[in-house]
Protein backbone atom coordinates (compact mmCIF):
# COMPACT_ATOMS: atom_id res chain seq x y z
CA UNK A 1 0.00 0.00 0.00
CA UNK A 2 0.88 3.55 -0.29
CA UNK A 3 2.40 5.47 2.76
CA UNK A 4 3.99 9.05 3.26
CA UNK A 5 7.13 8.15 5.08
CA UNK A 6 9.08 10.98 6.74
CA UNK A 7 12.65 9.66 7.52
CA UNK A 8 14.43 12.69 8.27
CA UNK A 9 13.35 16.32 9.97
CA UNK A 10 13.15 19.15 7.66
CA UNK A 11 10.51 21.08 4.90
CA UNK A 12 8.08 19.74 3.51
CA UNK A 13 10.03 18.34 0.73
CA UNK A 14 11.15 15.26 3.21
CA UNK A 15 7.99 13.46 2.59
CA UNK A 16 7.91 10.85 0.44
CA UNK A 17 5.43 8.30 -0.82
CA UNK A 18 6.22 4.62 -0.21
CA UNK A 19 4.83 1.23 -1.15
CA UNK A 20 5.01 -0.56 2.31
CA UNK A 21 3.00 -3.58 3.46
CA UNK A 22 -0.08 -3.67 3.87
CA UNK A 23 -1.05 -4.28 7.62
CA UNK A 24 -3.16 -7.25 8.69
CA UNK A 25 -5.51 -6.51 12.01
CA UNK A 26 -5.21 -8.39 15.24
CA UNK A 27 -7.99 -9.49 16.66
CA UNK A 28 -9.44 -6.79 18.27
CA UNK A 29 -8.81 -4.81 15.47
CA UNK A 30 -10.24 -3.06 12.25
CA UNK A 31 -8.98 -3.05 8.92
CA UNK A 32 -10.01 0.59 7.49
CA UNK A 33 -9.34 1.55 3.98
CA UNK A 34 -8.56 5.19 4.13
CA UNK A 35 -10.21 7.67 1.90
CA UNK A 36 -9.44 11.03 3.61
CA UNK A 37 -7.18 12.32 6.32
CA UNK A 38 -6.45 15.57 6.93
CA UNK A 39 -3.36 18.02 7.65
CA UNK A 40 -2.49 19.32 11.21
CA UNK A 41 -0.35 21.67 12.46
CA UNK A 42 1.29 19.04 15.32
CA UNK A 43 2.51 16.95 11.73
CA UNK A 44 4.69 20.49 11.05
CA UNK A 45 5.92 20.33 13.85
CA UNK A 46 6.96 16.73 13.96
CA UNK A 47 8.13 16.96 10.37
CA UNK A 48 10.31 19.75 10.84
CA UNK A 49 11.74 18.54 13.93
CA UNK A 50 10.74 20.84 16.76
CA UNK A 51 13.44 19.91 19.46
CA UNK A 52 10.90 18.81 22.02
CA UNK A 53 9.06 16.53 19.73
CA UNK A 54 12.93 15.43 18.78
CA UNK A 55 13.37 14.60 22.47
CA UNK A 56 10.32 11.92 21.83
CA UNK A 57 10.83 10.51 18.74
CA UNK A 58 14.50 10.55 18.06
CA UNK A 59 17.48 13.07 18.23
CA UNK A 60 18.49 12.86 14.61
CA UNK A 61 15.81 11.33 12.67
CA UNK A 62 12.58 10.30 13.29
CA UNK A 63 12.15 7.11 15.06
CA UNK A 64 8.27 6.62 13.87
CA UNK A 65 8.50 8.01 10.04
CA UNK A 66 4.42 7.83 9.64
CA UNK A 67 2.52 11.14 9.86
CA UNK A 68 -1.34 11.49 9.79
CA UNK A 69 -3.84 11.45 12.62
CA UNK A 70 -7.50 12.04 11.26
CA UNK A 71 -9.49 9.67 8.89
CA UNK A 72 -12.16 8.49 7.22
CA UNK A 73 -12.72 5.36 5.23
CA UNK A 74 -14.37 2.26 4.85
CA UNK A 75 -14.05 -0.80 6.92
CA UNK A 76 -12.12 -3.78 4.72
CA UNK A 77 -12.04 -6.56 7.46
CA UNK A 78 -12.54 -6.59 11.47
CA UNK A 79 -10.35 -9.55 13.43
CA UNK A 80 -12.60 -11.89 14.94
CA UNK A 81 -13.32 -10.42 18.22
CA UNK A 82 -14.98 -6.85 17.42
CA UNK A 83 -18.44 -7.00 16.92
CA UNK A 84 -19.33 -3.83 15.94
CA UNK A 85 -18.17 -3.05 12.67
CA UNK A 86 -18.41 -5.33 9.38
CA UNK A 87 -16.79 -4.94 6.51
CA UNK A 88 -18.57 -2.24 4.53
CA UNK A 89 -19.29 0.27 7.29
CA UNK A 90 -18.14 3.90 6.65
CA UNK A 91 -16.13 5.01 9.67
CA UNK A 92 -14.14 7.65 10.69
CA UNK A 93 -11.53 8.94 14.14
CA UNK A 94 -8.35 8.65 14.88
CA UNK A 95 -5.16 7.03 14.24
CA UNK A 96 -1.09 7.39 13.98
CA UNK A 97 0.18 7.05 10.62
CA UNK A 98 -3.72 7.98 8.59
CA UNK A 99 -1.15 9.37 5.71
CA UNK A 100 -1.45 5.82 4.29
CA UNK A 101 -4.13 3.59 2.24
CA UNK A 102 -5.16 1.20 5.01
CA UNK A 103 -5.07 1.56 8.40
CA UNK A 104 -5.46 -1.08 11.33
CA UNK A 105 -7.31 0.98 14.16
CA UNK A 106 -8.32 -0.40 17.39
CA UNK A 107 -9.80 1.93 19.85
CA UNK A 108 -11.02 5.42 17.80
CA UNK A 109 -13.15 4.26 15.69
CA UNK A 110 -17.05 5.44 15.11
CA UNK A 111 -19.73 5.31 12.38
CA UNK A 112 -19.72 8.12 9.89
CA UNK A 113 -22.15 10.61 9.91
CA UNK A 114 -23.85 10.28 7.14
CA UNK A 115 -24.73 13.48 6.50
CA UNK A 116 -21.25 14.26 5.53
CA UNK A 117 -18.51 13.36 3.03
CA UNK A 118 -15.64 11.51 4.13
CA UNK A 119 -13.46 14.69 3.23
CA UNK A 120 -15.92 16.27 5.79
CA UNK A 121 -15.32 13.07 8.21
CA UNK A 122 -11.95 12.53 7.42
CA UNK A 123 -10.59 16.43 8.47
CA UNK A 124 -12.47 16.53 11.55
CA UNK A 125 -10.54 14.55 14.71
CA UNK A 126 -7.88 16.71 15.74
CA UNK A 127 -9.14 19.80 15.07
CA UNK A 128 -13.13 19.09 16.43
CA UNK A 129 -11.88 17.69 19.51
CA UNK A 130 -10.05 20.36 20.56
CA UNK A 131 -12.35 22.91 19.80
CA UNK A 132 -14.93 21.04 22.04
CA UNK A 133 -12.83 20.28 24.81
CA UNK A 134 -11.26 23.91 24.57
CA UNK A 135 -14.66 25.81 24.86
CA UNK A 136 -16.42 22.97 26.94
CA UNK A 137 -13.55 21.68 29.80
CA UNK A 138 -10.91 24.02 29.81
CA UNK A 139 -12.96 27.45 29.15
CA UNK A 140 -16.02 26.05 30.97
CA UNK A 141 -18.73 27.29 28.76
CA UNK A 142 -22.38 28.08 30.34
CA UNK A 143 -24.70 29.11 27.60
CA UNK A 144 -24.97 31.99 27.48
CA UNK A 145 -21.93 33.29 28.38
CA UNK A 146 -19.68 35.41 25.71
CA UNK A 147 -17.03 33.81 23.69
CA UNK A 148 -14.08 35.28 21.89
CA UNK A 149 -12.34 33.10 19.40
CA UNK A 150 -9.33 34.32 18.43
CA UNK A 151 -8.05 32.56 15.20
CA UNK A 152 -11.33 31.32 14.13
CA UNK A 153 -10.84 30.82 10.44
CA UNK A 154 -8.36 28.16 10.55
CA UNK A 155 -9.15 24.43 11.58
CA UNK A 156 -9.65 24.58 15.15
CA UNK A 157 -11.54 27.89 14.75
CA UNK A 158 -14.31 27.22 11.94
CA UNK A 159 -15.39 24.26 14.51
CA UNK A 160 -14.46 26.56 17.58
CA UNK A 161 -17.39 28.82 16.25
CA UNK A 162 -19.99 26.40 15.46
CA UNK A 163 -19.34 24.34 18.71
CA UNK A 164 -19.65 27.71 21.13
CA UNK A 165 -22.96 28.25 18.83
CA UNK A 166 -24.29 24.72 19.53
CA UNK A 167 -23.14 25.20 23.37
CA UNK A 168 -25.12 28.67 23.64
CA UNK A 169 -22.76 31.20 23.77
CA UNK A 170 -22.52 34.19 21.84
CA UNK A 171 -19.58 34.23 19.81
CA UNK A 172 -17.34 36.75 18.65
CA UNK A 173 -14.82 35.32 15.80
CA UNK A 174 -11.94 37.31 15.05
CA UNK A 175 -10.33 36.27 11.58
CA UNK A 176 -8.91 38.13 8.47
CA UNK A 177 -10.78 39.78 5.74
CA UNK A 178 -11.06 37.31 3.38
CA UNK A 179 -12.35 35.11 5.91
CA UNK A 180 -15.22 37.48 7.46
CA UNK A 181 -18.20 35.95 5.15
CA UNK A 182 -17.29 31.76 5.96
CA UNK A 183 -17.17 33.49 9.43
CA UNK A 184 -20.24 34.56 9.97
CA UNK A 185 -22.40 31.97 7.65
CA UNK A 186 -20.95 29.37 10.33
CA UNK A 187 -23.14 31.70 13.03
CA UNK A 188 -20.75 33.70 14.78
CA UNK A 189 -22.97 36.24 16.21
CA UNK A 190 -20.10 39.17 15.46
CA UNK A 191 -17.00 39.16 13.73
CA UNK A 192 -14.17 41.22 13.90
CA UNK A 193 -11.31 41.96 10.78
CA UNK A 194 -8.23 41.69 12.63
CA UNK A 195 -6.47 43.33 9.66
CA UNK A 196 -9.01 46.51 10.72
CA UNK A 197 -9.90 46.58 14.42
CA UNK A 198 -7.58 45.40 16.91
CA UNK A 199 -10.26 42.70 19.13
CA UNK A 200 -8.08 44.29 22.55
CA UNK A 201 -9.35 47.67 22.02
CA UNK A 202 -12.84 47.74 21.71
CA UNK A 203 -13.71 48.15 25.55
CA UNK A 204 -16.06 44.90 25.65
CA UNK A 205 -15.20 42.08 27.84
CA UNK A 206 -15.53 38.19 27.22
CA UNK A 207 -16.18 35.28 29.56
CA UNK A 208 -13.71 33.14 27.61
CA UNK A 209 -10.61 34.32 25.39
CA UNK A 210 -10.16 31.16 23.02
CA UNK A 211 -7.21 31.97 21.38
CA UNK A 212 -5.99 29.67 18.66
CA UNK A 213 -3.58 32.52 16.72
CA UNK A 214 -1.89 33.47 19.58
CA UNK A 215 -1.50 37.00 18.02
CA UNK A 216 -1.38 39.21 20.91
CA UNK A 217 0.14 39.61 24.54
CA UNK A 218 -1.36 39.02 27.62
CA UNK A 219 -1.15 42.49 28.83
CA UNK A 220 -3.49 43.42 26.05
CA UNK A 221 -5.68 40.47 26.07
CA UNK A 222 -6.21 40.82 29.56
CA UNK A 223 -8.41 43.93 28.73
CA UNK A 224 -10.84 41.87 27.05
CA UNK A 225 -11.76 39.33 29.90
CA UNK A 226 -14.22 39.37 32.84
CA UNK A 227 -12.70 39.32 35.99
CA UNK A 228 -13.74 35.39 36.35
CA UNK A 229 -13.11 34.51 32.95
CA UNK A 230 -11.22 31.95 31.61
CA UNK A 231 -8.15 32.30 28.75
CA UNK A 232 -7.90 29.48 27.04
CA UNK A 233 -4.81 29.36 25.48
CA UNK A 234 -4.92 26.40 22.37
CA UNK A 235 -2.37 27.31 19.64
CA UNK A 236 0.28 30.42 19.58
CA UNK A 237 2.68 31.51 16.76
CA UNK A 238 5.44 28.75 16.01
CA UNK A 239 8.24 30.70 17.45
CA UNK A 240 11.68 29.40 17.28
CA UNK A 241 12.82 25.84 16.75
CA UNK A 242 13.83 24.96 20.28
CA UNK A 243 10.77 25.44 22.05
CA UNK A 244 8.34 26.77 18.99
CA UNK A 245 5.02 27.73 20.64
CA UNK A 246 6.06 26.93 24.33
CA UNK A 247 7.70 30.19 24.26
CA UNK A 248 4.27 32.26 23.97
CA UNK A 249 3.01 30.04 26.86
CA UNK A 250 5.78 30.13 29.09
CA UNK A 251 5.64 33.66 28.74
CA UNK A 252 1.18 34.31 29.20
CA UNK A 253 1.60 32.14 32.68
CA UNK A 254 4.67 34.02 33.48
CA UNK A 255 2.33 37.17 33.12
CA UNK A 256 -0.80 36.37 34.35
CA UNK A 257 0.30 35.29 37.49
CA UNK A 258 -1.78 36.76 40.10
CA UNK A 259 -4.44 38.13 37.60
CA UNK A 260 -8.06 37.16 38.82
CA UNK A 261 -8.71 35.49 35.12
CA UNK A 262 -7.65 31.78 34.80
CA UNK A 263 -5.04 31.06 32.32
CA UNK A 264 -5.33 27.63 30.95
CA UNK A 265 -2.95 25.71 28.18
CA UNK A 266 -4.14 22.41 27.22
CA UNK A 267 -3.45 19.70 24.65
CA UNK A 268 -6.33 17.89 23.30
CA UNK A 269 -6.82 13.90 24.15
CA UNK A 270 -9.21 11.58 22.41
CA UNK A 271 -12.41 10.45 24.38
CA UNK A 272 -14.63 8.14 23.47
CA UNK A 273 -17.61 10.02 24.71
CA UNK A 274 -16.24 13.14 22.76
CA UNK A 275 -16.28 11.13 19.33
CA UNK A 276 -20.14 10.26 19.76
CA UNK A 277 -20.98 13.82 20.76
CA UNK A 278 -19.47 15.35 17.37
CA UNK A 279 -20.89 12.61 15.63
CA UNK A 280 -24.14 13.59 17.08
CA UNK A 281 -23.57 17.54 16.33
CA UNK A 282 -22.39 16.60 12.87
CA UNK A 283 -25.85 14.59 12.44
CA UNK A 284 -28.20 16.98 13.80
CA UNK A 285 -26.11 19.74 10.81
CA UNK A 286 -25.47 21.67 14.28
CA UNK A 287 -21.31 21.46 13.06
CA UNK A 288 -20.55 21.27 9.88
CA UNK A 289 -16.50 20.54 9.12
CA UNK A 290 -15.49 22.93 6.28
CA UNK A 291 -13.00 21.78 3.96
CA UNK A 292 -11.04 24.52 2.33
CA UNK A 293 -8.81 22.51 -0.57
CA UNK A 294 -8.53 18.55 -0.91
CA UNK A 295 -4.64 17.25 -2.05
CA UNK A 296 -4.13 13.88 -3.38
CA UNK A 297 -1.83 11.76 -1.21
CA UNK A 298 0.99 12.54 -3.68
CA UNK A 299 0.89 15.76 -3.16
CA UNK A 300 1.57 15.61 0.64
CA UNK A 301 4.54 18.13 0.79
CA UNK A 302 2.00 20.93 -1.15
CA UNK A 303 -0.24 20.43 1.26
CA UNK A 304 2.11 21.03 4.22
CA UNK A 305 3.18 24.01 2.39
CA UNK A 306 -0.11 25.54 2.46
CA UNK A 307 -0.64 24.80 6.20
CA UNK A 308 2.59 26.23 7.03
CA UNK A 309 1.86 29.41 5.72
CA UNK A 310 -0.01 29.77 8.77
CA UNK A 311 -3.31 31.09 7.01
CA UNK A 312 -5.02 27.86 5.94
CA UNK A 313 -9.12 28.76 5.33
CA UNK A 314 -10.82 25.70 7.47
CA UNK A 315 -9.32 22.62 6.77
CA UNK A 316 -6.56 21.03 3.83
CA UNK A 317 -8.03 17.43 3.78
CA UNK A 318 -5.59 14.57 1.78
CA UNK A 319 -7.55 12.06 -0.17
CA UNK A 320 -5.91 8.78 -1.07
CA UNK A 321 -7.71 8.38 -4.36
CA UNK A 322 -4.66 9.60 -7.48
N1 LIG B 1 -3.64 22.49 22.20
C1 LIG B 1 -3.96 21.52 21.34
O1 LIG B 1 -4.25 20.38 21.72
C2 LIG B 1 -3.95 21.84 19.87
C3 LIG B 1 -4.60 20.99 18.95
C4 LIG B 1 -4.65 21.38 17.60
C5 LIG B 1 -4.02 22.57 17.20
N2 LIG B 1 -3.37 23.32 18.11
C6 LIG B 1 -2.71 24.57 17.74
O2 LIG B 1 -3.71 25.51 17.38
C7 LIG B 1 -3.23 26.38 16.39
C8 LIG B 1 -4.21 26.43 15.23
O3 LIG B 1 -4.36 25.16 14.67
P1 LIG B 1 -5.26 25.03 13.35
O4 LIG B 1 -5.30 23.59 12.99
O5 LIG B 1 -6.53 25.77 13.52
O6 LIG B 1 -4.32 25.84 12.33
P2 LIG B 1 -4.64 26.37 10.88
O7 LIG B 1 -5.73 25.55 10.29
O8 LIG B 1 -3.34 26.45 10.19
O9 LIG B 1 -5.24 27.85 11.08
C9 LIG B 1 -4.49 28.94 11.23
C10 LIG B 1 -5.48 30.13 11.21
O10 LIG B 1 -4.92 31.15 12.01
C11 LIG B 1 -5.38 32.37 11.49
N3 LIG B 1 -4.49 33.46 11.88
C12 LIG B 1 -3.20 33.65 11.50
N4 LIG B 1 -2.73 34.80 12.04
C13 LIG B 1 -3.76 35.32 12.77
C14 LIG B 1 -3.90 36.48 13.56
N5 LIG B 1 -2.89 37.35 13.72
N6 LIG B 1 -5.07 36.70 14.18
C15 LIG B 1 -6.10 35.85 14.04
N7 LIG B 1 -6.04 34.72 13.28
C16 LIG B 1 -4.88 34.48 12.66
C17 LIG B 1 -5.39 32.18 10.00
O11 LIG B 1 -6.39 33.00 9.44
P3 LIG B 1 -6.05 34.22 8.44
O12 LIG B 1 -5.62 33.60 7.15
O13 LIG B 1 -7.36 34.91 8.37
O14 LIG B 1 -4.96 35.03 9.08
C18 LIG B 1 -5.72 30.69 9.84
O15 LIG B 1 -7.06 30.53 9.47
C19 LIG B 1 -1.83 25.89 16.04
O16 LIG B 1 -0.91 26.66 16.76
C20 LIG B 1 -1.82 24.46 16.53
O17 LIG B 1 -0.52 24.02 16.86
C21 LIG B 1 -3.32 22.98 19.43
Amino acid sequence: MKAILCTKYGSPDVLEIHDIEKPTPKDDEVLVKVHASSVNPAEWYSMTGLFLARIGNGLIKPKDTRLGVDYAGIVEAVGKDVAQFRPGDEVFGARSGAFAEYLCVKNHIYPKPTNITFEQAGSAAVAAVTALQGLRDHGKLQAGQEVLINGASGGVGTFAVQIAKALGAEVTAVCSTRNVDMIRSLGADHVIDYTKQDFTSTGKRYDILLDIAGSRPWRECKRVLNPNAHYVIVGAPKGNRVIGPLGFIIKTRLASLGASQKMIFFVASFKREDFLLLSDMFERGQVKPIVEKIYPLHRISDAMRHLGTGHAQAKIVITMES
